[in-house]
């Protein structure tokens, strides 16, 4: 597993917020039955079913499903406080969450599931519609694969936001921007809990694999256009100069020279960036 912890989840929770298609995810809710019966894969702490059940509105199911134990306990807590602030009474009852929205009830099931090993739960589930946010990147193609298939034999709707596609556009520019780029992409390939990972390929792959099963497949951009002041902005030179290092050591000087440089502007929030992501529907014909 590759450690995603609540804090950085919670960082970057208002920019994918900001940055999602609003038109995908109404799409995707107008194609769902009443109630509505959700799984979002690889969950986190919740944060692309917070987005999506206002949009979706009326009584919904989700079943939360994600691998790392720490991160599932997190779901409760982190839901509990959303729906407060929000203004919506809610409730932890056993393994759920029950959110009692204007528009409708909204229970959120935590599942632990490793969705490397075993799919058993979910199969076995009844579920009207798939999504995921920050997932696709991480897969291989194999492992994307069996998803389109498993949705082409059920029939079901499903919405991955925020894979990303490779892009990262630093303002100002540097000298050591490709080289510390071209070595993050390597590493964004490596095994990050789905098999050898996708990276920016991912969305086309699954476009691809989704069509030839006859879905209706649209995509749209969802970039992360991050603002000088952005505390992520600092997170993410340092995440990527990590990267970087670890998948290319041999041009450990320019990517400290890099890292040195982007720190210091980050500080004086004179940094920006624009990371590339994109958003995929696809509705069974
Ligand atoms: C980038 S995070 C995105 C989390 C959440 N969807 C969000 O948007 O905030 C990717 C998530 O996928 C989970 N994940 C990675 N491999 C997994 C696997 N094999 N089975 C289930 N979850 C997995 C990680 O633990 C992590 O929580």
């Amino acid at each position: 597993m590759n450690g995603f912890t609540a804090d950085w989840l919670a960082l970057r929770e208002p920019v994918d917020a900001a940055a999602r298609d609003a038109g995908l995810a109404r799409r995707f809710a107008a194609s769902l039955p009443q109630p509505a019966r959700l799984a979002d894969l690889g969950a986190g702490t919740g944060a692309n079913a917070r987005v999506l059940a206002p949009v979706i509105g009326g009584d919904q199911h989700w079943l939360l499903v994600e691998a790392d134990e720490a991160l599932c306990r997190a779901q409760r807590e982190t839901l509990l406080a959303w729906a407060e602030r929000a203004g919506h009474a809610a409730r932890a009852a056993d393994d759920a969450v029950v959110v009692h929205a204007p528009t409708g009830t909204w229970r959120f099931a935590s599942l632990a599931l490793d969705l490397r090993l075993d799919w058993g739960p979910l199969v076995a589930a009844r579920l009207d519609g798939i999504t995921c946010s920050a997932l696709l990147d991480l897969a291989s193609a194999a492992w994307i694969e069996r998803l389109a298939a498993w949705l082409a034999a059920r029939r079901l709707p499903f919405l991955a936001a925020l894979t990303v596609d490779g892009r990262r556009v630093w303002m100002p520019p540097a000298l050591e921007d490709a080289a510390v780029a071209a070595a993050f992409r390597r590493h964004q390939t490596r095994d990050k809990g789905l098999g050898p990972a996708l990276g920016g390929e991912a969305t086309e792959h699954a476009a691809k694999c989704l069509a030839r099963l006859g879905f209706a497949v649209t995509t749209a951009a969802s970039d992360w256009r991050l603002a000088p002041v952005a505390a992520l902005v600092e997170r993410l030179v340092r995440g990527d100069a990590e990267a970087a290092l670890e998948a290319a050591p041999e041009a450990a000087d320019a990517i400290a020279r890099w890292r040195e440089r982007r720190l210091a502007e980050a500080a004086a929030a004179t940094l920006g960036l624009t990371v590339g992501h994109r958003e995929l529907l696809a509705l069974p014909g």
